[in-house]
């Protein structure tokens, strides 16, 4: 594939395809708007409020709140807790003298989809006294917000401004459960400045019953020692019924197999009831309801037995098909409902008598060793399979079919591994250094992650030179990349963009990395798609197709019928252009010099190497790459559009994006410290690489 130089900067028409798509995992900071039922919506918005199990609980948690200093709430998913209990606190004057409640959120589409419900219920414009904070996107008003939903990774870069959260009166850390690793960092710097401000409230708010763990930590100095009672717990109970649980009696080989032949069982012999299945994906999802699907059309021609309902339940369903699975099913009906972990605490399906559990789900996992985060299948752990369980007794009682045995159940781990045990910490360590937490490993974390995590954060920081060799944060580099709201590789690239002559280019790309799913494939015409696709596809990789993409949006006036023709996702775009908007302020505060390159990509090539060198891949005489640092394989990703093409012989591999880049030899930086951040298509379906570099 020769690198095109013709008509239009980077723009390579008609190029050969770049590959087949596959299943895009979702992560954290997916785009996905959550799923939300109310059964309630016939009624008055008050009267709606006054039904959720929390209500009842109102006067108590506004005790609880005056009295400790840390109250952790629990209570089922829908209960009420998001969208009332920042209200208790607002009517009861917790935001009075300018003070503002703070709610955090791990997802960014959940601050804004809560904030929208809340600000809906009292009957306000978003943005005034009900707004959001999250990254590149601010809807509060600094005088008139008085609850503002943000994420937890927002919260901690507000402390970088105000050490002390001198704003809030009380801080909510939602969905605390899930442990991402901002809500852990928050939790261990909240405790921090509560000793600081006695008045600060903080309040932790778990779907599932691990409160002990909160409780604890709230309750110790920071020498281990309990405290005096400064935290307490407090209970919304759903009404929950006995639940029967039957394991395999042998190791079952094929749990999607077992899964059909399970609830086949189920629907011959058991009573009436609906059944919900639990998979690791929605590849298996899918394959679940086609096999079931086979299965029902061969009873129904028998004219056996009631019907069967099959819905699959997975984050990426379309809304309208996920709403289904909420839908009543007749008498003559068995409603079976195939999902992934979503329906283990994120949505609740009422109806669910007969609960099926593979005993895996898909996480994020962080190999220290190789330093590669992927998305691994890992068995669960004991907690989660009773939360699984409890989703069949919410009506009456239920049964619970585990297909596995009992002593593989008591293997099981008790709970999931935090994030912040399994995840990359540079970003992380890089924070924290900001906040002046100059020894990271004594930091008070709720559950310490791994020190070769610590480590090789340390070692990438240094190689970027945001670390002097004592851990102290570079100024002006390493101030400066903490502020960036990307992670320290970006922030070097863009720090860096000016002095190569390309910091035009280098934020656009950039940007348009920060963009999930810019490509639409829609699943009935993905050949004109990847037709259409194909026209912006350069040699160069996909930073500079992405580059293209953005330039010839901007050429064709941003026009959405120009995006619907070419399968580009136009809110993305529109999404881009506000974040390279907020980059671009950015640089100009620190700056950067406002430059091009003018058509030439080598220049924008050499630039994201200044960021992402760690990341580099060098051809193998096997047609793999093989990572600099670890000699660890890697394969092109099928999204990429060097996908099937000639390989280049270097290659740098990123986050979200698949993109491919080239190091001219030579320019490439001498260094054998760093980090490697690629997701190996070894561990998971999922790998990132990048391009080459052709000289004519
Ligand atoms: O936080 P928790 O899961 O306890 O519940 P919530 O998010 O406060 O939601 C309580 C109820 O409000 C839900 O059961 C829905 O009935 C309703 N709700 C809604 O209709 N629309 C939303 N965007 C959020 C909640
Ligand atoms: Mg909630």
């Amino acid at each position: 594939m020769a690198a095109p130089r013709a008509t239009m900067k980077f723009w390579k028409p008609g190029t050969e395809a770049p590959g087949i798509s596959e299943e895009r995992e979702l992560t954290s900071e997916t785009t996905v708007s959550p799923i939300i039922f109310n059964p309630n919506t016939a009624l008055s918005i008050e009267k709606q409020r006054q039904k959720l199990p929390v209500f009842k609980h109102r006067n108590n948690i506004l005790y609880l709140v005056e009295s400790h200093q840390t109250v952790i709430i629990v209570g089922e998913t829908g209960c009420g807790k998001t969208t009332q209990i920042p209200q208790y606190l607002l009517e009861a004057g917790w935001a009075t003298e300018g003070k503002v409640i703070g709610v955090t959120q791990p997802r960014r589409v959940a601050a804004i989809s809560v904030a929208n419900r809340v600000a809906e219920e009292r009957g306000a414009l978003l943005g005034h006294e009900v707004g959001y904070t999250i990254r590149f996107d601010d809807c509060s008003d600094p005088h008139a917000t008085r609850v503002k939903f943000l994420t937890d990774g927002m919260l901690v870069r507000e402390m970088m401004a105000d050490p002390l959260l001198k704003k809030y009166s009380v801080l909510m850390l939602d969905e605390a459960h899930e442990r991402t690793l901002y809500t852990d960092i928050a939790i261990g710097l909240l405790k921090k400045i509560q000793k600081k401000r006695r008045d600060l409230r903080v309040i932790v708010a778990s779907a599932t019953l691990d409160a002990k763990n909160f409780h604890e930590f709230f309750n110790l100095n920071d020498s281990g020692d309990p405290n005096k009672d400064t935290s307490a717990i407090l209970t919304v109970e759903g009404r929950t019924f006995p639940v029967d649980v039957f394991y395999t009696v042998s190791p079952v080989p094929d749990y999607v197999k077992a899964t059909v032949e399970t609830v086949m069982k189920i629907h011959e012999s058991e009573e009436d009831g609906d059944i919900l299945a639990f998979l690791t994906g929605q590849e298996e999802v899918e394959k679940v309801v086609s096999l079931l699907q086979e299965q029902a059309r061969a009873l129904s021609r028998y004219g056996l037995k009631k019907h069967l309902r099959i819905l699959p339940m997975y984050s990426g369903l379309p809304y309208a098909d996920q709403m289904k699975v909420f839908e009543r099913a007749p008498s003559n009906v068995r409603k079976i409902v195939v999902a992934t972990n979503i329906a283990e605490t994120s949505i609740t399906i009422s109806g669910i008598v007969f609960v099926i559990d593979c005993a895996f789900v898909k996480l994020r996992a962080y190999n220290p060793c190789t330093a590669i985060e992927s998305l691994v299948v890992t068995p669960i752990s004991k907690a989660s399979a009773s939360q699984r369980a409890g989703r069949a007794g919410r009506n009456r009682p239920g049964k619970c079919f585990r297909l596995y045995t009992e002593e593989d159940f008591e293997k099981l781990p008790a709970s999931t591994v935090p994030e912040m045990q399994r995840s990359n910490l540079a970003p992380v360590i890089l924070q924290l250094k900001a906040l002046g937490i100059d020894n990271v490993l004594r930091f008070s974390f709720l559950s310490p992650p791994p020190a070769q995590t610590m480590v090789q954060a340390l070692e990438l920081l240094y190689a970027l030179g945001g670390l002097d060799q004592y851990g102290r944060l570079t100024d002006p580099m390493g101030v400066r990349m903490a502020e960036f709201p990307l992670t320290p590789m970006f922030a070097k690239m863009l720090l860096e963009s000016g002095n190569f002559g390309c910091s035009k280019e280098i934020v656009t790309i950039a940007a348009m990395m920060q963009i999930q799913n810019i490509f639409v494939v829609p699943p009935n015409q993905k050949k004109v798609a990847a037709r259409e696709h194909r026209k912006f596809a350069v040699a160069e990789g996909d930073h500079l197709t992405m580059l293209n993409v953005y330039e010839a949006f901007i050429k064709h006036q941003k026009s959405s019928q120009w995006c619907q023709e070419h399968f580009l996702n136009y809110k993305g775009l529109l999404r881009a252009m506000t974040v390279r908007e907020q980059l671009r302020r950015l640089m100009n505060k620190f700056k950067v010099p406002r430059t091009s390159s003018e058509g030439d990509p080598d220049v924008i090539l050499r630039c994201i190497v200044s960021g992402f060198f760690a990341n580099a891949a060098r051809i193998h005489h096997s047609g793999s790459y093989r990572t600099l640092r670890d000699d660890l394989e890697l394969h092109i990703h099928p999204n990429s559009v060097l996908y099937g093409e000639k390989p280049p012989k270097w290659s740098v591999s990123g986050c979200n994006v698949w993109y491919l880049l080239c190091v001219q030899c030579g320019g490439f930086p001498q260094t054998t410290q760093n980090e490697i951040c690629i997701r190996s298509r070894r561990q998971s379906s999922f790998i990132f690489c990048f391009k080459v570099l052709q000289k004519p």
